[in-house]
């Protein structure tokens, strides 16, 4: 039989309250103001990986980071999931960055790279596939798998920072003078640091230097 304990989770009952005294005895009223609104500057793409909480990794409290997860940070143009966290954020929030966070020794990539099946996952971790294709002369080279997977990690941010430029959410902020601001990020697992790849993208013309750049052209 279960104890209460794993039946009902409430050791992580205790963690919160826990968590929800802490925070109020170093800012009385802190959950009361919040409660009114958000305003947070930043949204963060980033892998559903236990390992990467976005907050943390960044020092965040509540109300500064508005968050989409999923499988390998990925932004495809038809998850209306993705799209319309990008469009609130973007459009009501007024985030002014949006951050995409992959990270190195992702299970996601590392699965696309796999010559075996996983189930549904497959025709998710295709588009990973797309970003190996076009790297496939530079990624064949590599002699260890390890760092195979690595490279693709930091590709697929760059790709997908090109996605959320592409994205009519972002085309249209940048078109009405709103300033939005796209940058790739990688996270070490092993060490716990952010990289920036430096593909940062604020206008149509960074976007297109990016995509000609991405391509080999
Ligand atoms: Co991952």
């Amino acid at each position: 039989m279960l104890s209460s304990h794993m039946k009902n989770l409430t050791h992580l009952f205790n963690h919160n309250r826990r968590w929800a005294r802490d925070i109020e005895k170093r800012q009385p009223g802190f959950f009361a103001a919040l409660s009114n609104q958000q305003a947070p500057e930043y949204l963060w793409i980033g892998c559903s990986d236990s390992r990467v909480p976005a907050n943390e990794i960044v020092g965040l409290p509540p109300g500064e980071l508005f968050v989409h997860r999923n499988v390998a940070n990925l932004v495809v143009h038809t998850d209306i999931n993705c799209l319309s966290v990008m469009q609130y954020a973007v459009d009501v929030l007024k985030v002014k960055h949006i951050i995409v966070c992959g990270h190195y020794g992702c299970g996601g990539v590392r699965a696309a790279l796999e010559n075996r099946q996983h189930g549904l996952i497959d025709n998710w971790l295709r588009n990973i596939q797309e970003v190996y294709r076009q790297h496939q002369r530079e990624l064949q080279a590599m002699p260890a798998t390890d760092a195979v997977v690595d490279r693709l990690c930091e590709l697929n941010v760059a790709w997908q920072t090109l996605n959320v430029g592409h994205t009519t959410v972002v085309q249209e902020a940048w078109a009405r003078g709103q300033e939005v601001r796209v940058h790739g990020w990688v996270y070490g697992l092993s060490d716990g640091l952010l990289k920036d790849l430096q593909v940062s993208l604020s206008s149509v013309d960074e976007l297109q230097t990016l995509e000609q750049k991405l391509r080999g052209l």
